[in-house]
């Protein structure tokens, strides 16, 4: 939620390295965008528009420093005001998070001279006017500065600051990811890896209440509390650069779709130690609660599953934002298990914080390795997905299934029974996935494009699939979805039903059937995604039995299918009107 990139170099091209960066990180907002350099006499321009960065072609004029910002908007409007960077006086800053106490400065500072309706700007406010009360003003009083106003923050952030007269770049978090990037002469840092992955995959990780200074190739972390410097492990990190990029693909979210070929294969590939140490962190527990959000809630909602009917192990599902209301009962016997791609988004962190003080125990699963949920957790399983660019989840949560499918057979203590089911998953999936199919389900998506209303149905861990593409196809085509546990049908949204409504069966288990028979009997257009065909499927997408793991498999023509009603809509699947890939606000 919001991008955010600096540059410190020899290069006198920093503006467009920002502006290239960011462009990476647009998955993150993309209601405006912003770019700030130090031009060579010292001076901080700033130019800043609204709308989508990915088609920008902006010169900026020499500059060895630079940072900027891809907006997600939350205090004010989309407008170019509001758009960061934001400047006052000497300061600019951009600002990725929250600043919940900002009214209250906003009066105290009296200041008829801010520009936006934004919380960042009275950030570069509070700043400016301790700076301005400084003798002089160093690199040291910068740092002092930003220390005193951060103790002043209430809420989640990370920033980047830049002051007239002070080389280098100063940078803060609490709660919001910032990741510094090492160059040869160079140095980065940005709220994601993809930002400067071309340049360098050696990084360092702030940690909540961690500055850094940037100068070049020089590097200061320090305590933000205290001052106190603060050394940094080197950490290379696997992701690839072609990874992170769609190369010829017309969209990331197909390609993150065939991606699928081989990230289910690789979500299981840990060894049996780490499992096993995962799955005794459940077994010496006194209730375990899952926590996660969107489309990583679904696929928690379906581990539900495979946990009662694998290892006999209950395990409670709530959204995070929720979960405030159950915490009376975490305490130090509770397991938290969180599962998020980003592993960042704020709801679960806040709720693993609070778990944590409370004496939980934390399980985490994430794609980001190193994010701030894998760090703060007691034991973190990878789900190795490769980088997910495309805003909607899609092969994240099937690589999140296939391990916590893994893990329930290590909870029952059969991790080759589950590997060698999830194996085979695996292969089918991979012969599954191919253009014929693809092209079978555009046609598919062609014959139902036109419908306002979609309906899904599914049971067991396919109800929380049916959920899940409802969630798929709202998000990227508009067109209004809903998912139900089939035996729910004739509770209500069956009245729903028109002639010709599309309505999509998950499974062709019997009872199953019996529903779509149902919703058949009412005039709905009927689209099987099962094994086998049956009578009453109007259309029909195989997909292969998967021995348990079937809600792997059921997902992903659901996924192809969100994809194709988007493109004949003629939107862009991959940045999906209000939303945000990772949301780092609450
Ligand atoms: C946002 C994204 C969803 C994602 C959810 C949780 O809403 O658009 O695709 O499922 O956040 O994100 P996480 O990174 O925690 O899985």
């Amino acid at each position: 939620m919001c991008g955010i990139f600096a540059v410190s170099g020899q290069e006198k091209n920093a503006g467009s390295v920002v502006l290239r960066g960011l462009k990476k990180l647009e998955y993150r907002g993309y209601d405006s965008w912003g770019v700030a350099i130090r031009n060579l006499s010292g001076g901080i321009e700033v130019d800043k528009e609204v709308g989508k960065i990915s088609s920008v072609q902006h010169k900026f004029g020499s500059a060895k420093e630079a940072i900027g910002h891809t907006r997600w908007a939350t205090h004010g409007g989309v407008t170019k005001k509001n758009a960061h960077p934001h400047k006052v006086g000497g300061v600019t800053i951009v600002h990725n998070g929250i600043f919940e106490n900002y009214q209250v400065w906003k009066k105290k500072l009296n200041k008829n001279s801010f520009q936006s309706e934004t919380d960042t700007e009275i950030i570069a406010g509070m700043l400016e006017t301790s700076l301005v009360k400084k003798k002089e003003i160093t690199k040291k009083e910068v740092a002092e500065c930003i220390r005193e106003v951060c103790a002043e923050i209430q809420g989640r952030f990370g920033i980047l600051v830049m002051v007239e007269g002070v080389s280098g770049i100063f940078a803060a978090r609490r709660g919001s990811p910032l990741i510094l990037g090492r160059g040869k002469k160079e140095t980065y840092i940005a709220s994601d890896i993809p930002a400067f992955l071309e340049k360098t995959n050696t990084v360092n990780y702030l940690d909540d209440d961690e500055m850094v200074y940037i100068q070049e190739g020089k590097v200061e972390f320090s305590n933000l509390k205290t001052g106190a410097l603060v050394k940094k492990r080197d950490i290379k990190v696997s992701w690839k650069t072609e990874e992170a990029e769609k190369g010829e693909w017309p969209h990331f979210m197909i390609k993150e779709i065939f991606d699928q070929k081989d990230t289910i294969a690789r979500a299981i590939n840990h060894d049996d130690k780490l499992l096993n140490k995962a799955a005794k962190l459940l077994q010496s527990a006194n209730g375990a609660y899952f926590v996660a959000c969107g489309t990583a809630h679904k696929v928690a909602m379906a581990a539900e599953y495979f946990f009662t009917e694998i290892s006999g192990r209950k395990i409670n599902v709530v959204p995070a934002s929720e979960m405030t209301s159950f915490e009376k009962f975490v305490n130090k016997k509770t397991a938290i298990i969180a599962v998020s791609q980003s592993g960042e988004t704020a709801d679960v962190l806040e709720i693993l914080e609070r778990g944590k003080k409370r004496g939980a125990k934390i399980l985490a699963l994430t794609n980001v390795e190193s994010s701030s949920i894998a760090r703060l957790a007691h034991v973190h399983l990878p789900i190795k997905a490769g980088p997910e660019k495309a805003v909607a989840s899609t092969k994240a949560a099937t690589s999140q299934m296939a391990l916590l499918f893994l893990l329930a057979f290590a909870d029952s203590g059969q991790i080759n029974f589950g590997r060698f089911i999830l194996r085979s998953t695996a292969e089918s999936i991979n012969d599954l996935i191919n253009p014929r199919y693809e092209e079978r389900i555009r046609r598919v998506a062609k014959k139902i494009v036109k419908h306002p209303n979609l309906f899904i149905i599914g049971r067991k861990s396919l109800y929380p699939m049916a959920l899940e593409s409802a969630i798929k196809i709202q998000e990227v085509s508009y067109i209004h979805a809903q998912g139900f546990a089939a035996g729910e049908l004739k509770h209500g949204p069956i009245a729903l039903i028109e002639k010709g409504t599309p309505c999509l069966v998950l499974g062709g288990g019997q009872e199953t059937v019996s529903n779509a028979t149902e919703l058949k009997a009412r005039g709905a257009f009927i689209i099987g995604i099962s094994p086998n065909r049956q009578d009453v499927f109007d259309e029909w997408l195989k997909v292969p039995d998967c021995n348990g793991a079937q809600a792997i498999a059921t997902i992903i023509p659901v996924q192809i299918l969100a994809y194709h009603l988007a493109v004949l809509r003629g939107l862009d699947p991959d940045m999906p009107r209000n939303l945000a890939k990772s949301v780092t606000v609450k």
